[in-house]
């Protein structure tokens, strides 16, 4: 899987984002260590706390069809009408909810519109709290 393919899959995914109330819209495609991709979108409530973000509707996904060993996560976000033109790097729940099963060099993707832009978990959440260790 190449990290284009990511990035596309996450923008693909981003088209089903469901967010009225922000107009922000984010995709993510997660990618399994077996192979496969999960797609996720953020989804709004009016009771604005019920809302989740792409990254969490992604791993939602992938763990409720019983993966959970994963590679790589592509993020795109950025208002409905525009293109995207910054880089959307996840929230601390998300940066949380992914330590709960990815190891520290899990990659994560960051696309900009023009450049990608390669991280780790373990850069964007050091020291993170877990139970297991
Ligand atoms: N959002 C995500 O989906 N992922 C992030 O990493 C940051 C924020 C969503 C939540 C909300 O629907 C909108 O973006 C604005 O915060």
């Amino acid at each position: 899987m190449m990290v284009n393919d990511l990035i596309e899959k996450a923008l693909e995914a981003r088209k089903n984002a469901h967010a009225p109330y922000s107009d922000f819209y984010v995709g993510a495609a997660l990618l399994t260590a077996d192979g496969e991709i999960f797609l996720g979108a953020n989804i709004e409530n009016g009771s604005y706390g019920a809302t989740i973000c792409a990254e969490r509707s992604a791993f939602c996904s992938a763990i409720s069809s019983g993966k959970r060993t994963f590679s790589a996560i592509a993020i795109v976000g950025g208002k409905k009408d525009d293109d995207i033109s910054d880089f959307c790097p996840p929230c601390g729940i998300c940066r949380q909810f992914m330590a709960e099963f990815c190891s520290p060099d899990f990659e994560i993707l960051l696309y900009n519109g023009k450049e990608t832009k390669k991280t780790t978990l373990a850069s964007l959440l050091p020291d993170s709290f877990n139970l297991k260790s």
